[in-house]
């Protein structure tokens, strides 16, 4: 079984996600690196982040910028080596900083040695690594594919083309070829990934951010429990030596995450079938990355409306999780659109505000703080629609934005050619930039423990009827209690305060005017307040 240890650095920790293509490139060759994130790291621990999640870092033909892993244990040769991301933890450690990297546990490229080895037609150690049925002319439910490997059999697929799904057997099977959980196959692939996260943990790296981790036992349901049951054994496995390793895991539905041994979730970006999800409720509630007019999210000025959509969906998930681990929020990620510019730097700050107050541990993305903008741009590396959210840290107004001295051709993307495109030297000279903003809240939520991630959430007001909201966060032994109060609405609003919740005593942070008499206060159209009660 899994230990219920949770990290207790996760309480005040801030995670900033870096694309480690482009964030900082210190050697010239136009693709970032890992001595340029240490090169960076004061950067981020000034702006108020202490743990980082980068994205895969190792060997790999990058079909799918990196999820598609040819040696877990081997770092790419154009972000370095091995010893460069071991002095990484070393520089990060020494600055009270953590580093999560990203583990991709539910396939591996098809240029990975044990892929090679399974495709030979004579059984081997690394037979059924992968999931092949028995023919080369059989197919079945999922994405397969044949006719590539000299074995007589299919491949089954976890994503793209390129990435054959590791073997972690079926919940239900229906087929001869299929292996049971607790197969010696299925043993054997968990055991592999044990040793994966153990290789970096001992080397000083701090945990895994896990790529659709609840992708793994096939067949297994709405409920997950097989994909559930795997982790409970692998994670126990390791965290019984490293106990203060950290976890979070792409699967956004806490309720199984949190049981399976993860020490959060977060909520990811999707819209199915026109049906959003609670980020894309808050963040980006139309289809199409640029579509402005139609955005009907909540941090949207003009469509948004009430919070209650989104709260229904939440606190439910919340509530049931509440004290198991964390449910976090992102303000975007590698997969999904940036706010900027669809949302406007008013309509940010709100968002951030509500984001980085809200119970869980916050993700801030590479270049959000500055308000970098999504652009449609041709794909590269599989990232497609993605790929506008992938560009070049702008560090200055300098070449190539600051990210680094190639020539502009030979830059991994094209950074934002736009005349006014944020950048940080800009930022850092003006304090009524995005970046203090996201630095202020980040500051606020350090210095109090009614922000720490497991501090208690009381929703106070959601009307129906218009954009306001007003929860209050409260330290675990309930001697401090904070009002937040979000309005990204055009219009003020004002409102009482329960009887029960002491009248504000001093207003901590805000954007937009905001008045308080006695119980009653007042916030002006996108304004967002915390307020001491
Ligand atoms: C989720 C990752 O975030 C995404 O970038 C990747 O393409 C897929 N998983 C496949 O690994």
């Amino acid at each position: 079984m899994v230990d219920s240890h949770r990290p207790a650095w996760l309480e005040t920790a801030v995670f900033y996600e870096i694309y480690p293509q482009t964030f900082y490139d210190s050697n010239g060759d136009g693709i970032g690196d890992i001595p340029g994130i240490i090169e960076r790291l004061d950067y981020v621990r000034r702006l108020g982040c202490d743990a980082l999640w980068i994205n895969p870092c190792f060997d790999s033909p990058f079909k799918d910028a990196g999820y598609d892993v040819r040696d877990y244990c081997k770092v790419a040769s154009r972000y370095g080596t091995n010893d460069d991301l071991v002095r990484l933890f070393d520089e990060a450690h020494a600055r009270g900083m953590y580093v999560l990297l990203d583990l991709v546990p539910g396939h591996t490229s098809e240029e990975h040695p044990w892929f090679r080895e399974s495709q030979k037609q004579q059984r081997n150690e690394y037979s059924d690594r992968y999931i092949w049925t028995d023919n080369a002319f059989e197919g079945y439910s999922m994405p397969f594919i044949g006719g590539e490997s000299e074995r007589n059999a299919t491949y089954i697929l976890n994503f793209f083309k390129c990435q054959p799904a590791l073997n972690y057997g079926f919940a239900s099977r229906d087929r001869d070829w299929q292996s049971a959980t607790d197969s010696d196959a299925a043993r054997a692939t968990r055991q592999a990934m044990v040793d994966v996260m153990r290789f970096w943990l001992e080397r000083g790296c701090d945990g895994f951010r896990v790529d659709m981790a609840n992708s793994l036992v096939k067949n297994d349901g709405d409920d997950k429990p097989e994909t559930i049951r795997a982790w409970q054994e692998m994670l126990g496995a390791v965290k019984k030596d490293y106990p203060e390793s950290a976890f979070v895991s792409e699967w956004g539905t806490p309720e199984q995450a949190l049981p399976a041994g993860f020490d959060m979730d977060f909520y990811l970006d999707w819209r199915w079938n026109g049906v959003p999800n609670g980020y894309n409720l808050l963040a980006r509630n139309v289809d199409g990355p640029l579509n402005v007019e139609d955005d009907k999210s909540y941090f949207s000025a003009h469509g948004g409306g009430s919070v209650r959509p989104f709260l229904d969906q939440y606190l439910p998930q919340y509530l049931k999780t509440r004290g198991e681990g964390f449910f976090c929020f992102i303000t975007c990620n590698h997969d999904t659109p940036r706010m900027a510019p669809r949302l406007t730097d008013r309509e940010r700050r709100v968002g951030y505000g509500m984001l980085l107050t809200m119970p869980g541990v916050p993700f801030i993305y590479y270049g959000d703080e500055i308000g970098m903008r999504y652009r449609d741009i041709p794909t590269v590396e599989g990232g497609y629609a993605r790929t506008g959210s992938r560009t070049p840290m702008q560090w200055s107004a300098g070449r190539n934005a600051g990210f680094s001295d190639a020539d502009a051709k030979a830059l991994y993307l094209p950074v934002d050619p736009a005349p006014d495109a944020p950048n940080v030297d800009d930022q850092m000279r003006d304090s009524g930039s995005m970046l203090h903003w996201v630095h202020d809240l980040l500051e606020l939520r350090s210095e109090h423990e009614a922000l720490r991630a497991g501090a208690d959430l009381t929703v106070l007001k959601a009307p129906e009827d218009s954009s306001l909201f007003v929860y209050l966060r409260s330290s675990r032994d309930g001697a401090e209690r904070l009002a937040v109060v979000v309005n990204p609405g055009l219009n003020a609003q004002s409102f009482e305060l329960p009887d029960d919740v002491h009248e504000p005593v001093e207003v901590l942070l805000h954007t937009g005017n905001v008045r308080t008499d006695s119980h009653t206060v007042r916030i002006a159209g996108q304004g967002f307040a915390v307020m001491r009660v």
